[in-house]
């Protein structure tokens, strides 16, 4: 009876995650990325499905296994991933940002394979555009969900982020605590809104994580939606 209530709790609702580390390339063999795994939103999609939600993860490089009953679809860049979600963002009820999109990209991308040749080769990097920033200000009913991965001052910045991107919650990790972050199956994780700390989790599993997280989202969303 209780997985029933809790797995009908998104039911029809469509829900947007985007997860993993995007590439920026430099040539056809060659690429800048980061460290994120994707785990935490593909757990994260499982966790709104298992909800029945109607979940789209969008997905850049990922080591996290296909989630079941979730459309998945691929992209590589920042880019890529921007028009993916604006493409589903307005038929969207809830999007959660967790993947780690890159802050800077090459300026040019050769076409073909990049030949050594000099001591010293300077890259030179263009900012992205910030995607959650872009989803907050065309918000209309979404519930917008960010994350920001610190190693200091973890509340400020993830206030100050919460504030400039027009976020409902920020989920917080401060990515130094061993436990935490990128590339482990466990997370520590602090959630913020706009009245500032909500809730403060201990170590857990990036399933547990998810499922703690999309408890807090969906009170919060039939608070704020009904
Ligand atoms: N984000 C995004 N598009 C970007 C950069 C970040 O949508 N180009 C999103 C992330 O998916 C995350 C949130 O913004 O949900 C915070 O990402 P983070 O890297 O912590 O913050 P930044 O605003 O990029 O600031 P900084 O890296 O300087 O801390
Ligand atoms: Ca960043």
């Amino acid at each position: 009876k209780q997985w029933f209530a809790q797995s009908q709790e998104l039911k029809g609702k469509k829900v947007l995650v985007t997860a993993g580390g995007t590439m920026e390339r430099l040539d056809p063999v060659r690429y800048l990325t980061n460290d994120s795994s994707g785990k935490m939103g593909f757990a994260l999609a499982e966790a709104a499905a298992t909800r029945g939600a109607d979940v789209t993860l969008i997905a850049a490089r990922t080591t996290a296994n296909p989630v079941a009953g979730v459309n998945t679809i691929h992209v590589e860049s920042a880019e890529d991933m921007l028009q993916a979600v604006l493409e589903r963002y307005d038929s969207a009820e809830l999007v959660i940002k967790a993947a780690a999109v890159a802050d800077y990209r090459p300026v040019t991308k050769a076409s073909t394979k990049i030949k050594k040749g000099k001591e010293k080769l300077v890259l030179e990097l263009e900012r992205t555009t910030d995607i959650l920033k872009t989803l907050g200000e065309r918000k209309k009913d979404q519930f917008l969900v960010g994350f920001a991965a610190e190693t200091e001052q973890l509340e400020q910045y993830a206030m100050d982020k919460l504030t400039r991107k027009n976020a409902d919650l920020i989920v917080g990790n401060d990515v130094s605590q061993e436990g935490a972050g990128f590339n482990v199956d466990t997370n520590i994780v602090q959630i913020f809104g706009s009245e500032g700390l909500v809730e403060s989790l201990p170590m857990l599993s990036k399933r547990e994580v998810a499922d703690r997280l999309m408890t807090l989202i969906t009170t919060r969303m039939k608070a704020a939606q009904g």
